[in-house]
């Protein structure tokens, strides 16, 4: 797409996202757009779901968020615009879900990937993705989804980029950071998604 094309677009969608009667539609065909990427990859990442609904035990179940994702071209958008060797880093998406940002980071040559979860039924839904994933772009393929919470989560001493999508509530991400001795980036927002680099 060409330049100017590229901003009538950016500002046609900044204007459809500012009316509110529109958002039911943009979100339907938000939803419309990710089970249609399901389906050509093979896979099952949709969906919205409150950890309420799922039967597991662990005392930071109040302090997690629902598992929901961004879209595929939101999250393939961000890796590309990442401007390291992705050869030198371990991947690791704290709070993986379903493994759709697994799914993606595969199609990039990461040293390996991680995906850490700690309600068992999407870690288990999260491991099917990865074998029934149908993609002719994998670049990295030692992936791995344990189940655990990841305050329990030991960073291993290689470099590691840290993946945060909303996964939970503030006071734990300063805990993690706090026991892991990272210095909190004051650009840090929960209510987002962010790389984090670990050397
Ligand atoms: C908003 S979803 C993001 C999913 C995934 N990273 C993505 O972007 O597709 C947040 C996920 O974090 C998980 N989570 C919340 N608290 C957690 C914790 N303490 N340890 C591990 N996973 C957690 C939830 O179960 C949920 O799947």
């Amino acid at each position: 797409m060409r330049p100017t094309s590229k901003s009538f677009v950016r500002n046609l969608k900044s204007v459809l996202a500012s009316q509110p009667w529109l958002k039911p539609v943009l979100k339907t065909i938000g939803n419309a757009r990710c089970r249609a990427w399901d389906l050509v990859y093979g896979v099952d990442t949709c969906g919205e779901i409150p950890l309420v609904n799922l039967d597991f035990q662990s005392q930071n179940k109040a302090s997690g968020h629902a598992y929901h994702s961004l879209h595929p071209s939101v999250i393939r958008a961000a890796f590309g615009a990442l401007s390291i060797q992705h050869e030198d880093y371990t991947f690791v998406d704290f709070g993986c879900g379903k493994g759709r940002v697994l799914l993606i980071a595969s199609s990039f040559p990461f040293r390996r990937i991680v995906g850490l979860e700690f309600a068992p039924a999407l870690a288990e839904t999260a491991r099917r993705n990865l074998n029934s994933y149908r993609s002719s772009h994998v670049k990295c393929s030692e992936i791995e989804v344990i189940t655990r919470d990841a305050v329990d989560y030991e960073l291993e001493p290689e470099p590691q980029m840290l993946f945060f999508y909303n996964p939970f509530r503030r006071s734990l991400l300063d805990k993690i950071l706090r026991t892991r001795r990272l210095a909190p980036a004051p650009s840090a927002r929960l209510a987002g998604f962010g790389f984090w680099p670990f050397r």
